[in-house]
C-alpha cells in the first residue's frame, strides 16, 4: 500500500517507520525543515530506543522517504494518516485542532482516487466530522472516507507498542475503508493483534477514555501512597496485592511524583472540557487532574521537609528530568514544578539526566546541568530522584553519599527505585514514596495507630 504520513513527530515517525517495515511504501511529510534535514541525514530528532536503526534500514530499502511536499505524497497514497500535534490550547485546556484542520486543508486538493484519510492524532469527538467537511468544501470531487484510528503507543517503548498493540481501534462505517485498514495493519492482524471496528465518534472517545483511565489509576495509587505514609503501610506491597487481582491488573500502579508527559495532562483536560460542554461532566477525571496538579508541588515540599525545612542557599541534586525514562520529552515533566518550588524556597539546584543536557524550559535555565550523577551529589544536602532511568539502578550508593555534605545526606526517591536497606547502609537518610514504615513522620504513624 502507498501511505502518506503527515507529521514526523513521535507518533508519525514511529508509525511511518513501522508501516514501512511491514513492507508498505511510506512517505513521511513534515513542515519543520530542521526535522526533515535531520531525518534525511539519517539523524533521529527524538530519543526513541531502536528507532534510528529501523529508520535507516527502511530508508535504505527505499520503503521510507521524507519530504515536505504534501501534494506529491497525497496524490500517490491509498491512505493518508494525519499524525500532527493536538496540544492544549493556551488558556482554556481545549485540544488545539489548528494543525489537524490545516493538514486536512492541505491534503484535500491532492486526493485522487478513493483515499482513506485517517486521523491518528488524539482528537475530540466530532473532529472527524469536521475533517470530512473541510475536505468536501475544499475539494468537492474528492472521493474519500475519513476514519479515526487513535494511537496507543508510549514514548520509550514506541516501536514495541506499535508492533504488539493490545488492540487496533478503527472508527468507520465505510466498508471500503475497513478493508484498506485491515490491509495496512495486515502484518499485525496476522500476528493476532485484535482489530476493533467501531463508529468514528466511538473511536475518538475510546482514546481519551483510555488515557483518562490510566491517569486515574496512577492518581489512585499516588493517593494510596500518601495514606500508606500516614498509617505505616507499604504502597509497593499494596500495589502488588491489588495487581494480583486480574480485574485490576498490576500495570500503572507505580506510585510517584504524579503523571506527566505530552498526553495524559492535555488529554485529561481536553476530555473534561468536552464532557462539560456535553452536559455530562466527568467528575472523577476532573478530580484526577486537580490532584495530579497539586502533587508535583507536594513532592517538592516533601523534599524540603526531609531537609528539616531549610533549603535556602543549600544545594539539592536532582536525578532525572524527563517525564519518564527512555525519552527526551520534557513536556509536562513533573521535574519542572518540583524544581520551580525548590528554587522558590531558595535552594540551589544541580541536575543530571541522561537525555537532557541543556535547558529546554525557562525554569531549567536557573539550574546547573552536570555530566554525571556523582557530580550532582557534590556538597548537596539532598538528592532527589524524579525519573527512574535504568542507569540510576547501578549507581554506587556509597560513592554517591560520600560526595554529599556530610551534615545532611538525604535521598528522596520519588520513584521507589532503591532498596531502602541498601540506601540506608550506604549512609543515606532514605525517604521513599508511600513506604510508611520508613517514614520520617513517626508521630503521624503513631497517632493513626492509636
Ligand atoms: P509532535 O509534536 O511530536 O509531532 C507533530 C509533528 O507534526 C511535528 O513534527 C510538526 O512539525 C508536524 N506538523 C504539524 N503540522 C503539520 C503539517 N500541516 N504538515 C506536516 N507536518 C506537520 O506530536 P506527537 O507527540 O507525535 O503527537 C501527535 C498526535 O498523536 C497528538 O495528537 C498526540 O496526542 C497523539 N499521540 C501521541 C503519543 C506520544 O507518545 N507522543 C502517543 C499517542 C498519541
Ligand atoms: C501514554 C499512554 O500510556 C499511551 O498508551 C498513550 O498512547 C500516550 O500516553 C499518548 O496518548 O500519548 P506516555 O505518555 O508515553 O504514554 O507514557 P506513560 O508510560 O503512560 O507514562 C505517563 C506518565 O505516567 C509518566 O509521567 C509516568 O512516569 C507516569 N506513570 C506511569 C506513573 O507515575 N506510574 C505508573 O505506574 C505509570
Amino acid at each position: 500500500m502507498h501511505i502518506a504520513m503527515i507529521g514526523a513527530g513521535y507518533v508519525g515517525l514511529v508509525s511511518a517507520t513501522c508501516f514501512a517495515d511491514f513492507g508498505h511504501d511510506v512517505v513521511c511529510v513534515d513542515k519543520d525543515p530542521n526535522r526533515l534535514n535531520a531525518l534525511r541525514n539519517g539523524k533521529i530528532p527524538i530519543y526513541e530506543p531502536g528507532l534510528e536503526d529501523l529508520v535507516k534500514s527502511n530508508a535504505d530499502a527505499s520503503r521510507l522517504r521524507f519530504g515536505d511536499d504534501v501534494g506529491a505524497a497525497t496524490r500517490d497514497a491509498d491512505i493518508v494518516f494525519l499524525a500532527v500535534g493536538t496540544p492544549s490550547r493556551h488558556g482554556d485546556g481545549y485540544a488545539d485542532l489548528t494543525y489537524v484542520y490545516e493538514a486536512a486543508r492541505e491534503i484535500a486538493p491532492h486526493l485522487s482516487g478513493f483515499t482513506v484519510v485517517v486521523t491518528k492524532s488524539t482528537v475530540p469527538v466530532g473532529t472527524g466530522d469536521e475533517v470530512e467537511r473541510i475536505i468536501a468544501d475544499t475539494n468537492p470531487a474528492a472521493e474519500c472516507a475519513v476514519v479515526s484510528n487513535p494511537e496507543f503507543l508510549r514514548e520509550g517503548s514506541a516501536i514495541e507498542d506499535f508492533r504488539k498493540p493490545d488492540r487496533i481501534i478503527v472508527g468507520t462505517d465505510d466498508d471500503r475503508a475497513k478493508s484498506i485498514m485491515g490491509q495496512v495493519y495486515g502484518a499485525l492482524c496476522a500476528g493476532n493483534a485484535p482489530i476493533l471496528f467501531v463508529g468514528r465518534r466511538t473511536a475518538e472517545l475510546t482514546k481519551y477514555a483510555s488515557n483518562a483511565f490510566l491517569a486515574m489509576k496512577i492518581t489512585f495509587i499516588n493517593e494510596m501512597a500518601d495514606l500508606c505514609e500516614r498509617v505505616g503501610a507499604d504502597v509497593l506491597s499494596v500495589a502488588r496485592g491489588m495487581g494480583m487481582d486480574e480485574r485490576i491488573g498490576d500495570r500503572f500502579l507505580q506510585a510517584g511524583p504524579g503523571y506527566g508527559g505530552s498526553c495524559f495532562p492535555k488529554d485529561s483536560t481536553a476530555l473534561t472540557n468536552m464532557a462539560q460542554d456535553s452536559d455530562s461532566p466527568l467528575r472523577l477525571v476532573e478530580t484526577t487532574v486537580a490532584i495530579n496538579d497539586q502533587r508535583r508541588r507536594a513532592m517538592a515540599r516533601k523534599v524540603i521537609r526531609a531537609c528539616g525545612g531549610r533549603v535556602r542557599g543549600r544545594r539539592i541534586g536532582i536525578l532525572g528530568l524527563t517525564f519518564k525514562p527512555d525519552t527526551d520529552d520534557m513536556r509536562e515533566a513533573p521535574s519542572i514544578p518540583i524544581i520551580r518550588t525548590l528554587l522558590d524556597a531558595g535552594a540551589v539546584i544541580r541536575a543530571y539526566d541522561p537525555a537532557v543536557i541543556a535547558a529546554t524550559h525557562h525554569t531549567l535555565r536557573e539550574i546547573e546541568f552536570c555530566d554525571d550523577p556523582y557530580a550532582v551529589a557534590e556538597d548537596a544536602i539532598a538528592l532527589t530522584v524524579i525519573t527512574d532511568w535504568d542507569e540510576f539502578r547501578s549507581l554506587d550508593l556509597e560513592r554517591l553519599c560520600r560526595q554529599m555534605d556530610p551534615a545532611s545526606t538525604v535521598l528522596v526517591d520519588l520513584r521507589n527505585m532503591f532498596n531502602p536497606e541498601q540506601a540506608t547502609e550506604a549512609g543515606f537518610a532514605y525517604e521513599a514514596v508511600g513506604r510508611g514504615n520508613l517514614g520520617w513522620d513517626r508521630t503521624a504513624v503513631k497517632h493513626a495507630a492509636e
